[in-house]
């Protein structure tokens, strides 16, 4: 399980969290949806313990992640797996190499189990005959799916989904969208998605809440939230679902 409590962060005058509160609960896909530079990549780094919060706290199965060691941030980390917006593949190793570098960091498994398991995750993003080539021979869609492969390797618990869509064509948007829906379906991960991609949004949510003003607001199931009277949440919806439009008549 995964809890925000009232978690403040500034970076000098900015105070760009303002309270921030969610749970994120066993087999539960909650989207935070936000405008650019509100806060929610900086939301999920708190979450991995990559940025300290001024004040609240973050847990993790029971871990205070603001006040963890070492060792505890370690089991975090395999536990919660972090989707860079960049995907951030090694651009001297292979895809397979990629893939195998969380396993190769843990040195729990023995080289067959390594490679047995790295084939299995290539294989569930039908990425096996890209496995030899470089991160430059791929293309965007593939890095996104390559890196995606790397985080299932290591089986976590949780997978945060940085703007999984940014960047690409609808198609490619439509077929990560897809990814993301079977992985959850696949078990009882849970997975938290920050975007401002509403139809990423609508087909993988079980809840989606609003950053705004540095907090999460609405956070209530699809159909709740596309109903909602806030004016703020009215605006983000009208305001997108033409952009989403546009984007698919392209
Ligand atoms: N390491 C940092 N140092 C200073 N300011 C930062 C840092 N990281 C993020 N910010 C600021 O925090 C705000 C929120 O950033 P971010 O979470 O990346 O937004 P987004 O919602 O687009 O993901 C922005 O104003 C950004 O400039
Ligand atoms: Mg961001």
């Amino acid at each position: 399980m995964i809890r925000l409590q009232d978690v403040h962060k500034s970076f000098g005058d900015t105070h760009v969290l303002r309270g921030v509160n969610l749970e994120l609960t066993q087999g539960e896909t909650l989207v935070i949806l936000g405008r650019s530079g509100t806060g929610k990549s900086v939301t999920l780094k708190h979450i991995v313990g990559l940025m300290k919060p001024d004040s609240g706290h973050i847990f993790v199965d029971g871990i205070d992640v603001t006040s963890a060691s070492n060792e505890q941030l370690q089991t975090v980390r395999q536990r919660v797996a972090y989707l860079f917006q960049t995907g951030a593949l090694v651009n001297w190793l292979s895809v397979r190499d990629n893939v195998a570098l969380p396993l190769a960091e843990q040195r729990k498994l023995s080289s067959a189990e390594i490679r047995e398991r790295v084939e299995e995750s290539l294989q569930s993003l039908s990425m096996l005959e890209a496995a030899d080539r470089m991160p430059s021979q791929i293309s965007g869609g593939m890095r996104k799916r390559a890196a995606l492969a790397r985080v299932l390797v290591a089986q976590p618990k949780a997978i945060l989904y940085d703007e999984p869509t940014a960047g690409l064509d609808p198609v490619m948007a439509r077929t990560v969208s897809h990814l993301i829906r079977d992985v959850q379906s696949s078990g009882d991960r849970m997975a938290l998605v920050v975007t401002h991609d509403l139809e990423l949004a609508f087909s993988v949510a079980t809840r989606i809440g609003l950053h705004y003003k540095g907090e999460l607001i609405e956070l209530a199931p699809p159909d709740v939230f596309k109903q909602s009277k806030h004016p703020v949440i009215r605006a983000f919806l009208d305001g997108q679902s033409d952009l989403g439009e546009e984007g698919l008549n392209q």
